[in-house]
């Protein structure tokens, strides 16, 4: 480039600088959104996402006496970590399945995932 040359950025056309926002990562599930808020659980909120977002943590099991507050954690802990994974978190609802051997069939099919042979994929 010869001294006085416009430079590149010098030939695109006057004007304010278009402002670039990231795009929203799509989300593929939605959330039932946690029936009222979460009091007093602020350290196990914590706990649970620094488990799933560590690398050796792929279940996580809540356990804990009736009406205890586990479900609305878990609620809670899906959506905290809604922003930490490409497609967001599900909430797959296991409450009237009435046999164990349907677990995996709820779960594929809340993820939209179809059979192949014996392999599950999207
Ligand atoms: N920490 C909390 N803050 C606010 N509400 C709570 C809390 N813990 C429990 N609750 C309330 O208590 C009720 C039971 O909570 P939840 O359904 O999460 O319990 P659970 O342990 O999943 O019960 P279950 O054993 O019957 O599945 C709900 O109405 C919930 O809003
Ligand atoms: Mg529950």
């Amino acid at each position: 480039m010869s001294p006085g040359e416009p430079t590149r950025d010098q030939t695109l056309a006057p004007g304010p600088r278009p402002v670039l926002t990231p795009l929203r990562r799509a989300r593929r599930f939605q959330l039932p959104g946690a029936p009222s808020a979460l009091i007093g659980r602020e350290h196990d909120l914590a706990a649970a996402r620094a488990l799933i977002l560590g690398n050796h943590t792929r279940l996580l099991t809540l356990v804990g006496p009736p009406g205890v507050g586990k479900t609305g954690l878990a609620l809670a802990l899906a959506e905290s970590l809604e922003e930490d994974f490409d497609q967001g978190a599900a909430f797959v609802d296991l409450s009237s399945l009435r046999s164990p051997d349907l677990v995996g069939d709820a779960i594929a099919h809340a993820f939209g995932l179809r059979q192949q042979g014996n392999l599950k994929t999207c």
